[in-house]
Parts: C-alpha cells; structure tokens; sequence
C-alpha cells in the first residue's frame, strides 16, 4: 500500500466539571464524569503521512520544526493503540503539527493535539476500509482517550460529556458524547483566556491525576462531582445561569484545594489568578453580570460570560484583568463547532 495522508483541525476544550482521578484499573479511565465547552480559536492543525516500513518509525514536527522530545508520549499512544491498528507497527508515520496559540503560554495543547492525532489515525482506518465512516468519530474519540483523557471531549461540539453518569444517556467511560440539548444561551458562550503564567507546569496531569488515589478527600470529591454533573445538566438545559455559574466555580476551586491538599501539596494559581477572579466577582456584585470563571490545573484564568455580554466584556478585559496577564495577553474563545477534515 502506498503511503496514505490525514489532515485534521481539532480544538482544545475547556472542562465545567472536572476530570481529576483516574480509576485503578483499565487505562485512562476517569474516576468520575466530566463535561465541556468545546472551544472554537484554540486549535491543532495536525497532518499525518503514513507508508509501508519494517517496523514503526515516528517523526514529528512543530511548527517545521522536528521534536524528538515529543516522541516518548506519542509512543505510548502508539503502544495503546497498536492493537487496534496493528499497520501503525509497519509504518514510517511524519507528523506535522501546529497551534493556533503560542506554544509555552501554559494553555495546554494535549487534548487538541491528542484529539487531532486521533482523527487522522482514524481517517486513515477508514481509507485503508478498516473502519466505518459512521463510526468513526466514537472510535476517534475512544482512542483520543488513550493518549490525553480530556482530548476525548474535544471531538464533540458544542459540549461534550465523558464517563458514565446516570443523568446521561448512553454516556461511558471509554468515549466521550456530545451534549447537544442545551439552552440557546450557552451554545454561543464567549471564553476570554487570561495567560496569567506561561511558565512550565508545575504538576504534570498525569502526576496529578495519580495524587488523587489515595487522596484523604478523593471519595468525596467523586461524589461531589456526580452531583455537579446533574446539576450542570439542568443549568445547561433550563439556562440556569445563576446555577451553572454555582457549579463552575466551585468545581475550579475544588480542582485546586485538591491539589492543595495532596501529598505531595502544590499552590498552582498565582497571586494574579486570585486578583482577576476578585475583580470579576467585585464586577458581578455591582453590575449583577453573570459573568463566571474556571480554571485549568494552572494559573490561568478562564473568563466565562454570555455571547450578549461581549462587547461590554472584552472592554472590562482591557480595562480591569489584563494588567494581571503576562505580557498583557490572553486569547478571546468561546464555544466551537468541533474538529474539521482538511484532506
Ligand atoms: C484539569 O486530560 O490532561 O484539565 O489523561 O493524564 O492526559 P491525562 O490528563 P488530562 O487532564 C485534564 C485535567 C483538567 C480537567 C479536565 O479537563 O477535565
């Protein structure tokens, strides 16, 4: 077989309710339910050619240039998924990737990334007739999984739930669904990233997720979760925004006391993460906005607010949190339409 080509775009998603714990068995599998946003200008543009070799051979660029140090992870992406596609052992796979943010500004780019790769692999399943095209976004997905938990989320749009939780239907663990039925006011809903702090992360995902295991508060923070996942459900449905900007914050703030409260501890928001989301509460509390944010496992900040809200929003950006951005940046999102077939 000659060599065959993938080109995928796909997003970076932003989560309402976390995924923090895995679960002790089986691989990357969440230790609780985990919904959201699918973003729209934070992307991965990944292209892929696959030809016929003696045995697997990965190169990888960014941005033209090539990244040996990236290999590691996707090899172990690769070893996840080789069983499934058993050709990836026999190939010689270029990868050519880019972001539309800047690399290093501490947005992480592994559930675009994970998620991009995952289209492509499976693109290439479908021309070599190996898979379904009507199943082939469930198997991206499922596959997504293996390489970044929360890159599983970003094949659906405008939201997207993932691991098995009775409020929603046909819902597991291995693959994310999307989350269609929501009120009109959440689907255009505007997310102004704040790069607070571009430095390397402090705390892996992967390390955090493990501190959660044996965590003194991991049981109830599962149960906390499961119930903010019904509750966010109705929020998102009824448009509920006093609820949902409830459940939002919460589930940032307790992402963070739990990583505070591991062993070992870490402190990962920064003095400026604290000063904007005291002024978009100051703001709240004067001008009765219904304005919210979240946070990642990082110092920046996500600053959630309704599509109506923009113009007033974006003045209050410039105005009020930039100064507290390194370098005076941050990325205007919001809710996106999902991943893109380039070739
Ligand atoms: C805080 O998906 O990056 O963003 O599965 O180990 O790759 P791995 O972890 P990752 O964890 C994301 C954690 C989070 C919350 C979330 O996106 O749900």
């Amino acid at each position: 077989m000659s060599t065959l080509r993938s080109k995928w775009e796909s997003p970076s998603n932003i989560a309402l309710v976390k995924y923090w714990g895995k679960q002790p068995e089986g691989v990357q599998l969440p230790a609780n339910a985990s919904i959201s946003f699918t973003l729209s200008e934070s992307k991965t543009i990944t292209a892929i050619d696959v030809s016929p070799a003696e045995q697997r051979e990965v190169k990888i660029w960014l941005d033209g240039d090539l990244k040996p140090d990236f290999l590691p992870k996707i090899e172990t992406f690769f070893d996840r998924i080789a069983e499934q596609f058993p050709w990836l052992d026999t190939s010689l796979i270029h990868i050519d990737t880019k972001n539309t943010f800047p690399y290093g500004t501490g947005i992480a780019s592994s559930a675009s990334s994970m998620s991009a790769l995952a289209l492509c692999i499976c693109d290439i399943a479908v021309q070599r007739h190996e898979l379904q095209e009507s199943e082939m976004m469930s198997k991206a997905s499922e596959i997504a999984r293996l390489g970044s938990g929360s890159a599983c989320r970003s094949i659906y749009a405008p939201l997207a739930e993932w691991g098995r939780h009775y409020d929603f239907e046909g819902s597991s663990d291995d693959f994310a669904t999307p989350f269609i039925d929501v009120s009109p006011l959440f689907k255009d809903f505007c997310d102004t990233i704040l790069l607070v702090d571009s430095g390397q992360k402090e705390v892996s995902s992967t390390i955090g997720h493990a501190l959660i295991e044996n965590h003194p508060f991991g049981e109830k923070r599962f149960e906390l979760a499961t119930v903010n996942m019904s509750k966010i459900k109705s929020a998102l449905e009824n448009g509920d925004l006093d609820s949902f900007m409830k459940v939002v914050e919460s589930e940032a703030l307790m992402l963070h006391a739990l990583m505070m409260t591991s062993d070992p501890y870490f402190i990962l928001m920064k003095a400026n993460t604290l000063a904007i989301i005291e002024k978009i509460w100051a703001e709240r509390g004067k001008n009765k906005r219904k304005w919210c944010f979240t946070l990642d496992a990082g110092a920046n900040v996500h600053f959630l607010y309704p599509a109506e809200d923009e113009q007033i929003a974006k003045s209050f950006v410039d105005k009020e949190l930039k100064q507290y951005c390194q370098n005076g940046l941050y990325i205007c999102d919001r809710i996106g339409s999902g991943p893109n077939k380039l070739i």
